[in-house]
C-alpha cells in the first residue's frame, strides 16, 4: 500500500518542501521589516537618551534605510504571501477527452475506483466535469452559477441534478469527493471530464477555458472503430496552444474484442500504429517509442467491475458489478500499466510546470533581499566609520584646546608675577624715598 501512487506523492513532497523554503523566506521578511520599523534608538542600548540625540540616530537611520527598500521588502511580503496561496491550491490536473459515448465518464470512475460520474448510453455528459477531492465527509458539487454547496446522495442524483441546471457544454460544474474516499484525489489529482468533442463547434474556447493548465490529456477513443478527426482535430488545437502536450490514448471498449481472435491481434496493430503515428509523427508531442508507452488497448467497464469487487461496493448497487468477458485480466493488467505511466507523467510533468516558476521566482526574491540588506549593512558601516571620524577629530580639537590653554595660562601667570614684581618695585622705591 505505501508504494500506492508513489510517484504522485513526489508532487506532494515537493509542494511541501517549497512551501518550506517559502516559509523561510517569509519569516526573514517579517523580520526585516520589524527591524526596518523598530525604533531606532532601541537599537542602541546605553545611547544618551536625550531628545538631541535621539534625533541624531534617526537621521542616521533614515540616511542608512531609504523609503525605497522599505516599500521594496513590504512589496516582496505581499507577493510571497500571494505565491504561497497559489503553491497551497497548486494540483495535477488531467482532462479526458473523446467522442461521445467512447466511455471518457467510465474511465475515471474507474481510476476513482468508485461510480463518482454519471454514464451512459447516448449523450451523458452535457457540460465540463472536474472531480477534486475534498477534506469534508460527504460529496457536494458547484455550480458556475453559485458557490452554493450542493450536497451529493448518489451518482443518479448528480446526473439529475446536472440535467436540471440546463448548463451549455461550455459551463464548468466542480464535484468535490470526499479525499478518505479516494485515494488519488488524497494525491493532489484532478480529473475533468468533458462533452464529446463531437458536440461542440468552438473547441477554441474549451482548450482556452480548461485546457491551458491540464498536465496531461487522455484521448479515450472506442477501439471498435478507428481513431476519428475530430478527435485529431481537437488534440491538433490543443498541441498549437501547448506545447507538446502529454497525450495518452486509451482504446477503450476492448472487451468488444473477444470472440473475435483472428482480427483481434491484427486490429491491435492497426490502431497501435495510427496511434503512434499521430502522438509522434503528427502532434511531435512524443518520440516514437514513448508514443508507445502511451496506448493502452483497456476496458474502462471491466476495470470499474474489478475496482468495485475489490473494494466491495458492487454489493449495495442494484445492477452492481456488470460482467467481465473472457481475457479480461490482460485488459485489467493493461489498465494498471496504464495508470502507472500515467501517474509517472503526471506528477513529472505538474512539477516542472507548477513549481519551476515559483522556484525562479523564489530565488529572485532572495537575491533582493539579499541586495537591499547588504546595502543597508554597507550603509551602517559607513555610518560608524563617519562616526569614529567625527569623534577622532573632535578629540584632536580638545587636545589642542588644552595644549592652548595651557600656554595661555602660563603667560598670563609670568605677565601677572612681573606687573606684581614691577609694583612691588615701585612701592619699595617709593618708600626708600
Ligand atoms: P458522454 O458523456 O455521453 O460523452 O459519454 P462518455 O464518453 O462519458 O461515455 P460513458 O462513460 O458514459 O460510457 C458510455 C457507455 O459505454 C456506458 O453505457 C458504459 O457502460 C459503456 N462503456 C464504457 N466503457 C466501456 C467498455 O470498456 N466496454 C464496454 N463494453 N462498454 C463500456
Ligand atoms: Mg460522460
Amino acid at each position: 500500500k505505501s508504494t500506492q501512487h508513489a510517484s504522485l506523492k513526489q508532487f506532494r513532497q515537493v509542494k511541501e518542501e517549497i512551501n518550506q523554503v517559502y516559509a523561510q523566506i517569509s519569516a526573514y521578511i517579517d523580520e526585516c521589516l520589524e527591524f526596518f520599523n523598530s525604533d531606532c534608538s532601541a537599537n542602541t542600548p546605553g545611547a544618551i537618551g536625550d531628545a538631541a540625540s535621539a534625533k541624531v540616530e534617526e537621521a542616521c537611520f533614515a540616511r542608512i534605510l531609504t523609503p525605497a527598500a522599505v516599500q521594496s521588502v513590504t512589496d516582496f511580503r505581499a507577493k510571497v504571501r500571494g505565491i504561497r496561496e497559489v503553491i497551497s491550491r497548486n494540483q495535477m490536473k488531467c482532462a479526458f477527452f473523446g467522442r461521445t459515448s467512447n466511455g471518457k465518464s467510465t474511465v475515471i470512475n474507474a481510476m476513482l475506483g468508485r461510480k463518482v460520474l454519471p454514464s451512459g448510453i447516448g449523450h451523458t455528459t452535457n457540460c465540463f466535469l472536474q472531480v477534486e477531492g475534498t477534506s469534508k465527509q460527504s460529496a457536494y458539487l458547484q455550480t458556475p452559477n453559485s458557490s452554493e454547496e450542493q450536497p451529493i446522495e448518489s451518482v443518479s442524483q448528480l446526473g439529475s441534478a446536472l440535467s436540471n441546471e440546463k448548463m451549455d457544454c461550455e459551463s464548468l460544474v466542480r464535484v468535490f469527493w470526499p479525499k478518505q474516499l479516494c485515494s488519488l484525489l488524497r494525491e493532489d489529482v484532478v480529473l475533468l471530464d468533458s462533452p464529446g468533442v463531437d458536440v461542440s463547434p468552438d473547441l477554441d474556447t474549451w482548450i482556452d477555458q480548461f485546457c491551458m493548465d491540464a498536465d496531461v490529456f487522455i484521448l479515450v477513443c472506442n477501439s471498435e472503430s478507428t481513431l476519428m478527426n475530430t478527435e485529431k482535430k481537437f488534440f491538433h488545437k490543443v498541441g498549437s496552444k501547448l506545447s507538446k502536450p502529454n497525450v495518452f490514448v486509451l482504446n477503450n471498449r476492448w472487451d468488444c474484442s473477444d470472440g473475435e481472435l483472428d482480427s483481434a491481434e491484427l486490429v491491435r496493430k492497426q490502431h497501435m500504429d495510427k496511434s503512434v503515428s499521430f502522438l509522434a509523427d503528427e502532434l511531435k508531442s512524443c518520440t516514437r517509442s514513448e508514443a508507445e508507452s502511451r496506448v493502452y488497448f483497456v476496458s474502462a467497464k471491466e476495470a470499474l467491475v474489478n475496482r468495485l469487487k475489490e473494494t466491495n461496493q458492487g454489493l449495495e448497487s442494484p445492477s452492481p458489478a456488470g460482467s467481465l468477458a473472457d481475457g479480461w485480466q490482460s485488459r485489467y493488467f493493461d489498465f494498471k500499466n496504464f495508470e502507472r505511466e500515467f501517474e509517472l507523467i503526471l506528477s513529472e510533468s505538474a512539477i516542472r510546470t507548477k513549481f519551476a516558476a515559483h522556484a525562479e521566482q523564489g530565488r529572485h526574491i532572495a537575491g533582493q533581499m539579499f541586495s537591499i540588506l547588504e546595502a543597508v549593512y554597507e550603509g551602517s558601516v559607513e555610518e560608524k566609520d563617519s562616526a569614529v571620524r567625527q569623534r577622532q577629530a573632535l578629540q584632536r580639537d580638545l587636545e589642542n584646546l588644552r595644549v592652548r590653554n595651557a600656554k595661555v595660562a602660563a603667560s598670563t601667570e609670568r605677565d601677572i608675577r612681573q606687573t606684581l614684581e614691577g609694583i612691588e618695585r615701585k612701592v619699595a622705591g617709593t618708600l626708600s624715598e
